[in-house]
Order: structure tokens, then C-alpha cells, then sequence
């Protein structure tokens, strides 16, 4: 088994290849002058697995190229199985049509990945519940919510609250807090479909004097995560944390959060970022462990 380590998540794959002591080959890559993508395979494939790590975060359809070349060009390349290992999967959130005429955008990429020539595919933590419902090869939703809880379990927080920012979310925030004994608890949220305004309904929760933590899968513009942390300043909690899987903090979101009383956001390197302070590679690890 190989890994190859895409443009998007060059230090995951490390670590991946790392935990299972294998080898690690960098895919090189460029940009032309008008932008297209050009990928490359250093070394060669025949007969291998290959584990083709590859994030989709923003530049979005620039990740989403790059993955659809990898994948190509190693079953091209001879290799026996090609993994996706796509720890955030672009689209994921448009995987219905919520106004009538909409494209069901998570279900064309998934299509895209298994016609590109991936035999299997892993992703983390993804929005809709059920993966089988988008791909035909064996595929597997890890989950990033047990290494969160592990480091957030050495911050020594105080008698620490989890929320969920909306019922979707709850079952991370209570996965995050099994890992420590703590309880949770989720708001309700509406999102305007057209103009993307958040209102996050208020409840009263005992969180006076406690530390909360505020978990979602993606923390994106931040105007989720500012909502629920409005609330839960305006009832006395002590210290707010955030705890992503995918930080994906596009514009000023951290700006927003920092300004909303947030202290630390913790998120998991499926986004590479600044806050990116939880590896999910143990948990990568161990899934391709059964394919070895
Ligand atoms: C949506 O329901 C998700 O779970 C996240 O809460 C959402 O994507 C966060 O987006 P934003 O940071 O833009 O509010």
C-alpha cells in the first residue's frame, strides 16, 4: 500500500502514512496559465494500493480536479485498488433539492469519484447521514468527533457544557461529550434558503458559570456558531469554545467569532487551517488497517 499524498492535504497523508508505516509519495502538481490542473506520479503504481489523500475544501473545484486526475491516473497507472481518502467532500450540504429545479450537487461529485476509478472511498463526518446512498463502492462516513473530544479532554475546561448549533449537529455534540463524561444539549436553528440569515431560537440552558463548547460539523461564515454563542454568553457561560471537524472559516468568519466572545476554535486538519490542531490520521489508519 502507497500513500499518495494530494496538493490539498499534504501533512494528513503524511501522517497517515506515518501511523502505518508505509510510504508517502508526494504528487506533484502545477497550474497552467489559464488555470487548468496537471498532475503527476513520481513513482510508479503497478499492482499497489494506492490511498490517494486529497481534501476538497476550498478552492473547492480546483481539489475536486486535482482528486478526479489522481484517481484516473493511478488505476490508468496499473495499481490494484485505488482508495479515496477525501476527508472533507466538497458539496456535501446540497445533498437534496430544497427549492424545486436545484442540482443535487454531493450526488454528482460522489458519481464523478466512482467514474474516475476509485474502488473505495472515505470521507469524515459527512452532512446527510447515509453515504450509501450516494456511492455503489464500499464507502465508509469516519468521523472526526473521538480525537475532538480527546484533546478538548486535556484543556482542563470547567464542568463543560456541549451544544449542538442546530438538531442536525446534535449527535456530534453529544458524541464530543461521551468522550468526556460531560453533557450536551442542541438549539434550533432556521437558515433563510435565498439570503443564507441564521436565527437561532432561544432556550435556557444551566450553563451559568460553566465552560461551553459549541460543536459542528463545518464552521463555514461563522454565522451559525455566532448565534448559539450569542445565547450562551447572554446566560453566563464562562469560556466558549468551537470544535470542528471541518474548519472551513472562509472571510473574516474568525474575526466574527473572536468578536462573539469565542476563546478557541479546535478543528481537525480534514480542512488544513491555522486551527487545524486535531489530526484525524489515527482514525484514517485504522480504517485502511482492514485492507492490508
Ligand atoms: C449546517 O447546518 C452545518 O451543520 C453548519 O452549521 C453550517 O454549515 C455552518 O455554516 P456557517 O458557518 O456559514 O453558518
Amino acid at each position: 500500500m502507497i500513500v499518495a499524498a494530494g496538493p490539498a492535504s499534504r501533512e494528513l497523508a503524511s501522517k497517515v502514512g506515518a501511523q502505518l508505516s508505509i510510504r508517502v509519495m508526494p504528487v506533484e502538481f502545477k497550474h497552467f496559465s489559464d488555470g487548468e490542473s496537471y498532475i503527476r506520479f513520481p513513482d510508479e503504481l503497478k499492482d499497489e494500493v494506492v490511498v490517494v489523500v486529497q481534501s476538497t475544501y476550498p478552492p473547492q473545484d480546483v481539489h475536486l480536479t486535482q482528486l478526479f486526475l489522481m484517481l484516473d491516473a493511478a488505476r490508468d497507472l496499473g495499481s490494484r485498488l485505488v482508495v479515496a481518502v477525501v476527508p472533507y467532500l466538497a458539496y456535501m450540504r446540497q445533498d437534496k433539492r430544497f427549492r424545486s429545479g436545484e442540482a443535487v450537487s454531493v450526488g454528482t461529485v460522489a458519481k464523478l469519484v466512482e467514474a474516475s476509478g476509485a474502488g473505495r472511498f472515505i470521507t469524515f463526518d459527512l452532512h446527510g447521514k447515509n453515504i450509501s446512498n450516494l456511492f455503489r463502492i464500499p464507502a465508509e462516513n469516519l468521523s472526526a468527533t473521538r480525537v475532538l473530544g480527546e484533546y478538548l479532554s486535556k484543556l482542563s475546561l470547567r464542568n463543560p457544557y456541549f451544544f449542538a448549533p442546530d438538531v442536525g449537529t446534535a449527535r456530534f455534540a453529544e458524541a464530543v461529550a461521551s468522550v468526556l463524561g460531560a453533557e450536551s444539549a442542541f438549539f434550533e436553528k432556521q437558515r433563510d434558503r435565498v439570503t443564507g440569515q441564521i436565527v437561532t431560537a432561544t432556550k435556557s440552558v444551566d450553563v451559568k458559570g460553566r465552560d461551553a463548547v459549541i460543536v459542528d460539523d463545518i464552521v463555514s461564515t461563522g454565522s451559525t456558531v455566532v448565534s448559539a454563542a450569542r445565547i450562551l454568553r447572554e446566560q453566563g457561560a464562562k469560556d466558549i469554545y468551537v470544535a470542528c471537524t471541518h474548519p472551513l472559516l472562509l472571510g473574516d468568519a474568525r474575526l466574527k467569532l473572536e468578536e462573539a466572545g469565542v476563546k478557541t476554535i479546535v478543528g481537525t486538519d480534514c480542512v488544513a487551517s491555522k486551527v487545524s490542531v486535531v489530526s484525524v490520521a489515527s482514525v484514517v489508519a485504522e480504517s485502511l488497517r482492514k485492507l492490508m
